[in-house]
């Protein structure tokens, strides 16, 4: 793109002031900026109209769950199909770790917080080290595969390397980067955050299957022959992952996927719940959620919208062949976004400033034609760490680390 066809571009999306800084750039940083705004999608619906973006929801009705007692009742017929699928390599696992993590306010990759008080102990130690639970009950590694982003991803790379993957096998580990979308401030103009920089963040944990695509890991996975994918957040430091139990469950059910969930402890809890949107699983967030709908009990007086999700699912991987190239809807996050303001002053805010559109993976759920509602226990597998204080923060996780035995 010559800077004419850019301006023409910019000029006809109202975004024009991409180019304030463009005469005092040396040639390879108009280069680069160019090549940017080349890329920048301004035709679609999210740079004119944002509103449009909000999705229309389907009829939604309960979906029960596999309960703790069942799990119980066939737990050692579960795992053994579960351990038999890692032993013949029909199990991977997908760790999102594209996010950036603002909330925690930690400035690198969220994986690399040390949760140790006397110790160090990295939130990817802790993944790793369950992970290695499972393939050392099995005997055989589970092809771990990383999405980083690109702001993450040297640093995320560079800091596993250096710790040697916590005792994983390095040849087992892929590394994927995700895309990127371009930020608006509040009246819908692109940010940038040096004068040859647009920002450009992490398009959300939606996308993760086309980017494992783009990166050619699908060849990897053919390959291999996997057959089911381990979807898990990093943040979640008590993460079960590839748990055979849950594996076979899911396998045993005929389901196209499974997702974990946990009992919502009470009706105004703010967890997305696991139910059926239009007779398919879908996913509901909390706002969205009548009073009818929250307050709403089986006959046994259990709440019947009660198993909320916590980022960990399973997708058959025939079942996701067939999301390549499917829309997913955008998701809009008011977010603090650090700028260039318009005298090249950089901007770090204390408030949000503007939005990042992302894609969210509870959108595959709802591309499956059934999905499996696991049930966890709470206390033994979700301690995520949002924020540096306060709910769902490092204290809260730190505390359900050492409940469940871990010395920090
Ligand atoms: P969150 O929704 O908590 O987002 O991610 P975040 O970016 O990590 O944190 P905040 O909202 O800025 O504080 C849930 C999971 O999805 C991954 C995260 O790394 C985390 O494992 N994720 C999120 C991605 O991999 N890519 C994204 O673009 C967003």
């Amino acid at each position: 793109m010559t800077y004419e066809e850019a301006l023409q571009y910019l000029t006809a999306h109202g975004q024009e002031h991409l180019l304030r800084f463009y005469d005092n750039l040396l040639p390879q940083q108009q280069e680069k900026l160019l090549e940017q705004i080349a890329g920048l999608g301004l035709e679609r619906p999210q740079f004119r109209d944002r509103s449009a973006l909000t999705q229309k929801r389907g009829k939604f009705s309960p979906l029960g769950a596999l309960t703790l007692e069942e799990i119980r009742a066939n737990e050692e017929t579960y795992r053994k199909i579960g351990i038999e699928a890692i032993q013949n390599a029909k199990v991977g696992a997908v760790l999102l770790a594209g996010g950036q993590g603002s909330r925690l306010g930690f400035d690198h990759p969220k994986g690399m917080f040390n949760m140790g008080k006397t110790r160090e102990l990295y939130i990817f130690q802790c993944l790793i080290q369950n992970l290695l639970r499972v393939t050392n009950e099995a005997s055989a590694y589970v092809p771990l595969m990383i999405m980083t982003s690109e702001q993450n991803d040297a640093e995320t790379r560079a800091f596993l390397k250096e710790h040697n993957y916590f005792g994983y096998s390095a040849d087992n580990v892929h590394f994927f980067k995700q895309e990127t979308e371009p930020a608006v401030d509040e009246a819908g103009k692109v940010l940038m955050s040096a004068p040859d920089q647009i920002v450009l963040s992490p398009n959300g944990n939606g996308g993760w299957f086309s980017s494992m695509q783009r990166a050619g890991l699908l060849k990897t996975v053919e390959e291999i022959g996997i057959e089911w994918l381990n979807v898990f957040a990093v943040d979640n430091v008590l993460q079960q992952i590839a748990d055979p139990v849950f594996i076979g469950a899911t396998i045993a059910s005929g389901c196209a996927s499974g997702g974990k969930v946990v009992s919502k402890a009470a009706p105004d809890e703010r967890v997305g719940v696991l139910c059926l949107e239009d007779n398919k699983p879908s996913i509901v967030e909390y706002y969205e959620m009548t009073e009818e709908m929250r307050t709403l009990r089986n006959a046994d007086g259990s709440l019947a919208y009660r198993f909320g999700v916590i980022l960990n699912y399973l997708f058959r991987v025939d079942a996701l062949m067939d999301t390549l190239g499917s829309d997913f809807p955008l998701h809009i996050a008011h977010k603090k976004i650090p700028y260039l303001n318009q005298d090249g002053k950089f901007i770090k805010p204390e408030e949000p400033n503007g939005y990042k559109f992302e894609t969210l993976v509870l959108d595959m759920v709802h591309m499956q034609d059934s999905c499996l509602a696991f049930e966890v226990e709470r206390a033994k597998e979700f301690a995520p760490v949002k924020n540096a204080t306060g709910v769902d923060s490092v204290e809260t996780a730190q505390a359900l680390l050492e409940q469940n035995g871990v010395v920090l």
